[in-house]
């Protein structure tokens, strides 16, 4: 909803307003940014005025508008050169000089949003308000974009820089995003990490001075995700004012927060100024991408709910919208690159068994690759590995009732492959050092016409190639000596992959793209906007994986995490966890499995097939619910997942370590309706008679060695069923104090009424609401 009104501008959602106000300096400023104003009565009251000027703030006219400075009113966009001594959001220059003082010209209801050039936009606004500045001395004009997701309680905005003077306008930095807020002791929540290890948690006060979240390898990066929040003082995970952020873009970001002189906090978002530089002749534009924001009383998980709602309905391509996505089998941790074609159709006869119904086959098929070193760039399948080609696996896919999906990394070439042989000069380089290699490759450059012709018609290839339904778009290394260039390097190259990315996913609408970049070191709304989902990380340890996953869901939906239940000891930290423990971190997401299927055991076999039935009769709730994190390993010994849709939910309880004294445990849910009854029931789990090692030896006929034969036998084929709880509740009982959960293990006794987890170990517990007879 828009509505303006004297200078007054009110943007509205469903549950939160902005309010805007042209100030008598001629700039745009916001009075306010919080729940949801009716309309503008009431607006005057919110608006901050400037009686006299504070301390040595430099005046915006002397004469007229004495009290008032740029320094301490909260404006929308910062420059630098009239008072404004706060770090500016946007830095430009021309011959003749470095200031630039835009002032308010006029603002347009669009009636239909528009695109931005080169870059993705989400689609689904409501309203565009474009609010244009002129600054009349050096000719240029700013245009800020608003778009209201109503129904997804999310505004974007965007800056859009025209050139109106003869002299070529540089741009150095131009921020998506500046908001100021009133400081309210605020914690940021940034999510951090490396391979392996991607988004952790930190929590953080913010202090006086300034903090940049930022990325310089070329990508959103591994290391700082662009998605963050701002709680206000007291907030939690589900009561509180919080705040959260992000960027649709995947390249190099910076979000920066300054707590200044007067305590307002200036928030910022956009591409990072680290070697950016734009030049724009007479009449040229640059829009930068859109950054993304929203608001909730109800805590991180509010905010969360509602970025998660504006992905699935407005980033992911409109095909995929709320589309249930397949369980996927993928070769990669079974094989690596050791494997033929009777391997994988071996493999692709036990997931058909199993129920799995997409094959995925990962790196090693094409050109010379049988390790990293070699091959990249030559999208032609191996046919000593193959026989046939991939049209050929395709058909043994398909005849078991699968569908059948493929891996490539085409923004990589190895120097040893035919197509670096041919085309040297496609690499990224800056022509004076040896370019440097990241798992043995070089980076094809996509700000290049003809690599990105080159890339697209590789991919579209390969995709015509066979019946493909699923293509894995990997990335394995960041990127590295950058090209002189008159222009960003770094942008440059984005606009190159999105527009191979568009072309391709306009050709192909049905195949499923998942994006990968070593796990997730390209992981942003700027990818979701062509890949619906995306490989979070190569550490598959269960235990790794849920904190991986709960920091994913606090901006991002489960529809567009691909979890894979792997061996059970995990070939990243070398820790054993059982299946079903796997399973259930996995399922909160698009479950896949990625183990070699020929070595399971008929127990394995067994529990791997119910896991797979439980999950198709849950998948929407699965992929498409509410998800919650009520409470954190972070934080303590136990995680809680929740994920609502309707009268369902699915709860996720899991504990670190097992302890000798346990405490009473009760299941917790926070989203549910206080005075509806829910039936709960507990998924039941396999549990290993390994798990009991010598103590067997309490009810066994003869004696069994802890590893001897007998037992690794018998556990092949026989395990003990965990407890399972069952019963009904009201909602009220659950968000309150929480439903009992059965005695946990504690070391002096065991039967089908004890809570066995383990180290590492959890439950499921599906929840419905009671139908009223
Ligand atoms: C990356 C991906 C893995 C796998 C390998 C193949 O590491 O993240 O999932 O595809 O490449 O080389």
């Amino acid at each position: 909803m828009f509505i303006t009104e004297n200078n007054l501008f009110l943007l509205s959602t469903a549950t939160t307003s902005l309010l805007l106000r042209v100030n008598e300096a001629k700039k745009l400023v916001c009075e306010y940014y919080g729940a949801r104003l009716k309309d503008l009565q009431g607006a005057p009251a919110l608006v901050r005025n400037f009686p006299v000027g504070q301390g040595t703030s430099l005046a915006v006219d002397e004469g007229q508008l004495s009290a008032l400075s740029p320094d301490y009113f909260k404006s929308e966009f910062a420059l630098a050169g009239k008072g404004d001594y706060n770090a500016p959001s946007l830095v430009m220059e021309n011959e003749d000089g470095t200031v630039f003082d835009f002032l308010y010209s006029g603002y347009e209801l669009l009636k239909e949003t528009s695109l931005i050039r080169g870059l993705p936009t989400p689609h689904g606004g409501k309203e565009e308000v474009v609010f244009s500045f002129v600054e009349s001395v050096m000719k240029a004009t700013l245009r800020l974009h608003y778009v209201i997701y109503e129904e997804q309680d999310v505004i974007g905005r965007y800056v859009e820089i025209e050139n109106d003077n003869e002299k070529p306008l540089t741009l150095h930095k131009a921020a998506s995003l500046q908001l100021a807020l009133v400081n309210e002791d605020f914690t940021l929540v940034t999510l951090y990490g490396s391979w392996a290890n991607e988004l952790n948690q930190e929590r953080q006060l913010v202090r006086h001075g300034r903090f940049l979240n930022e990325s310089f390898n070329g990508f959103s990066s591994n290391r700082h995700n662009p998605f963050f929040l701002l709680d206000s003082k007291g907030t939690t995970a589900t009561d509180g004012r919080s705040y959260g952020f992000n960027l649709v873009y995947s390249g190099n970001h910076q979000e920066s927060l300054e707590l200044d002189a007067f305590s307002l906090l200036r928030i910022q978002c956009g591409v990072s100024p680290f070697l950016f530089r734009k030049i724009l002749a007479k009449g040229a534009s640059f829009s930068t991408p859109m950054a993304v924001m929203s608001t909730s009383k109800d805590g991180e998980n509010g905010v969360s709910h509602h970025f998660q709602r504006f992905v699935n309905d407005c980033v992911i391509p409109l095909p995929w919208r709320g589309k249930p996505r397949p369980i996927v089998y993928n070769n990669w941790e079974a094989t690596m690159f050791n494997f033929d074609k009777g391997k994988l159709v071996a493999l692709m006869k036990e997931a058909s068994d199993l129920g799995i119904e997409l094959f995925v086959l990962d790196d090693g098929w094409f050109g010379s690759r049988n390790d990293d070193s070699h091959g990249l760039g030559d999208w032609q399948a191996n046919l000593k590995k193959i026989p046939g080609g991939l049209a050929s696996l395709a058909k043994e896919a398909n005849k078991r009732g699968l569908q059948f999906g493929i891996w490539m990394e085409p923004e990589m070439v190895n120097e040893e492959s035919d197509l670096y042989r041919a085309h040297p000069e496609w690499i990224v380089h800056d022509a004076l050092h040896t370019p440097s290699k990241g798992r043995h490759q070089f980076t094809l450059d996509l700000s290049k016409i003809e690599v990105q012709d080159y890339v697209y018609t590789a991919v579209k290839g390969v995709l015509l190639s066979a019946p493909i339904a699923f293509l894995k778009w990997d990335c394995n290394r960041p990127l590295s000596d950058f090209p002189a260039s008159s222009s960003s390097f770094f942008f440059d190259y984005m606009l190159g992959l999105y527009s191979v990315l568009n072309r391709l996913i306009a050709e192909f609408p049905n195949v499923l793209f998942e994006n990968c970049a070593s796990g997730g070191n390209r992981f942003d709304l700027g990818m979701l906007s062509y890949f619906p989902q995306s490989w979070q990380s190569d550490d598959t340890d269960s235990f790794e994986r849920n904190r991986i996953q709960s920091g994913a869901l606090l901006g991002y939906p489960l529809s567009t995490l691909s979890n894979h239940v792997s061996a059970k000891t995990s070939n990243q930290l070398l820790r054993s966890t059982s299946l079903d423990s796997k399973f259930d971190v996995a399922a909160f997401g698009v479950l896949g499995y990625e183990l070699d299927l020929n070595d399971l055991s008929p127990l394995d076999r067994e529990i791997i097939r119910a896991q797979i039935l439980y999950y198709k009769e849950h998948r929407t709730l699965c992929q498409f619910g509410s998800f919650s994190a009520l409470a954190s390993f972070s934080e303590g010994n136990e995680a809680r997942f929740e994920v609502t849709l309707g009268k369902e939910a699915l709860l996720g309880y899991y504990e670190k370590l097992q302890c000798p004294a346990p405490k009473e445990t009760r299941l917790i849910a926070a989203g549910l309706e206080s005075d509806v009854l829910y039936h709960f029931c507990e998924r039941q789990e396999s549990i290993s008679l390994k798990k009991f090692g010598h103590l067997l030896n309490l009810v066994a006929p003869v004696h069994l060695k802890e590893d001897g034969f007998l037992v690794n036998f018998l556990a092949a084929h026989r395990d003990m069923k965990s407890e399972q709880s069952e019963g009904e509740a009201y909602g009220s009982a659950f968000s309150s104090v929480g439903v009992a959960l059965p005695q946990e293990w504690s070391g002096t006794g065991y039967n089908d009424q004890v809570r066995l987890l383990g180290d590492f170990g959890g439950r499921l517990y599906y929840l419905k609401a009671v139908e009223k007879a």
